[in-house]
């Protein structure tokens, strides 16, 4: 297997490009999707603070390091989830990626500052892990945003994740998550521009790059998102790439071309009426935010173990109310 770009000995071949590169030149192809991403859909202008999402995983690191490799003024973030052995991998990975290259991270623990876990809220509320790991990630990362004078918050969505959230949404017609599945979000009252500029490579791309590039990342995946249905779509579509290269590139790029206007009115009615929550001043429909209720709620409960938490769901108790928990997550 040969280079494309150089003909030396090739490490990867991208099917869906009809390419194979070596170290160097996959490196370069790389930085040059995450550049176009950012271009195309206006992600990031010069000079812009950057405020990475990072959760110790190949994405997040992975754009880090592209972001920082050209030249943007990137800052990390991280949330101590409290989802166990998993959680504390995924701070150590963080801490160890920007101490190796002497960079700021922001670290925030729901359980030191709010006074809950992940494995605790899914339990006191009876909803999947998900729903309120999505819903403090969220509300954490832009609160950290505007506070902190950042132009743009920035994760590591991929083109893997996207097109299964995707097909998600159009299996369940989910028309308001539809109109919100952009990778740019732009700024609004309240909320941060959000952008998503690894939309063009795969996760397959991103661990290799985290390979190449000597990043230690955590190989294991959220073991409370085990079995989940974005893991199921994630299946379905590689199955259907492996037959068929390029699908997943398509089903997403094209959605964005010719479809994901149509959503933007369903969209905006969900974003109308919104005042700041009497509690912490974020954008809300209702008094007080979710994520305010979720925390009085939750705050000072018992710890629920995270092995507690998998062993009962195989009883059905956290699967009644999963629909629309991963589709709200970006
Ligand atoms: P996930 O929903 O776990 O697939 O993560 C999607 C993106 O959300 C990641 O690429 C990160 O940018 C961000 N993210 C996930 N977990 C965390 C975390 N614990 N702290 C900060 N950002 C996170
Ligand atoms: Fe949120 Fe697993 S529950 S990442
Ligand atoms: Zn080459
Ligand atoms: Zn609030």
């Amino acid at each position: 297997m040969k280079c494309t770009v150089c003909r030396g000995p090739a490490v990867i071949d991208l099917r869906r490009h009809n390419a194979n590169f070596c170290a160097e030149h996959f490196l370069t192809f790389c930085r040059e999707q995450v550049a176009k991403a950012i271009r195309r859909h206006d992600m990031i202008a010069p000079g812009e603070r950057v405020l990475v999402a990072v959760s110790g995983g190949k994405d997040s690191l992975a754009l880090w390091d592209l972001l920082l490799e050209l030249g943007y003024d990137a800052e990390g973030m991280t949330i101590g989830l409290g989802i166990g052995d998993y959680s504390d991998a995924s701070s150590a990975a963080s801490q160890a990626f920007a101490d190796s290259r002497g960079l700021a991270l922001r670290h925030v623990d729901l359980r030191d500052e709010f006074g809950y876990d992940i494995p605790t809220a899914a339990a006191v509320t009876r909803r999947v892990p998900c729903s309120s790991c999505g819903l403090s990630k969220r509300h954490l990362i832009d609160a950290a945003a505007l506070d902190g004078g950042f132009d743009v918050v920035a994760t590591g969505h991929n083109l893997d994740d996207e097109a299964a959230v995707l097909l998600g949404n159009v299996l369940h017609w989910q028309t308001e998550y539809l109109g919100r599945q952009m990778p740019v979000l732009p700024e609004r009252d309240g909320f941060p521009r959000k952008v998503k500029p690894l939309v063009r490579l795969g996760e397959r791309e991103t661990a290799a790059y985290c390979v190449l590039r000597g990043i230690d990342y955590i190989v294991d995946e959220c073991p409370m998102a085990a079995g989940n249905r974005h893991l199921r779509y994630k299946e379905a579509l590689n199955s259907i790439e492996a037959v068929s290269p390029g699908t997943k590139h398509a089903f997403y790029f094209e959605f964005l071309d010719k479809a994901a206007d149509r959503f933007q009115p369903e969209a905006a009615v969900a974003q109308d009426g919104l005042r700041p929550c009497a509690s912490c001043g974020a954008p809300t429909p209702t008094e007080v935010c979710a994520f305010c209720r979720l925390v009085d709620r939750v705050s000072g409960a018992e710890p629920v173990p995270v092995e507690l938490l998998r062993a009962g769901r195989g009883r059905g108790r956290n699967r009644a109310r999963s629909r629309g928990a991963r589709q709200a997550t970006s």
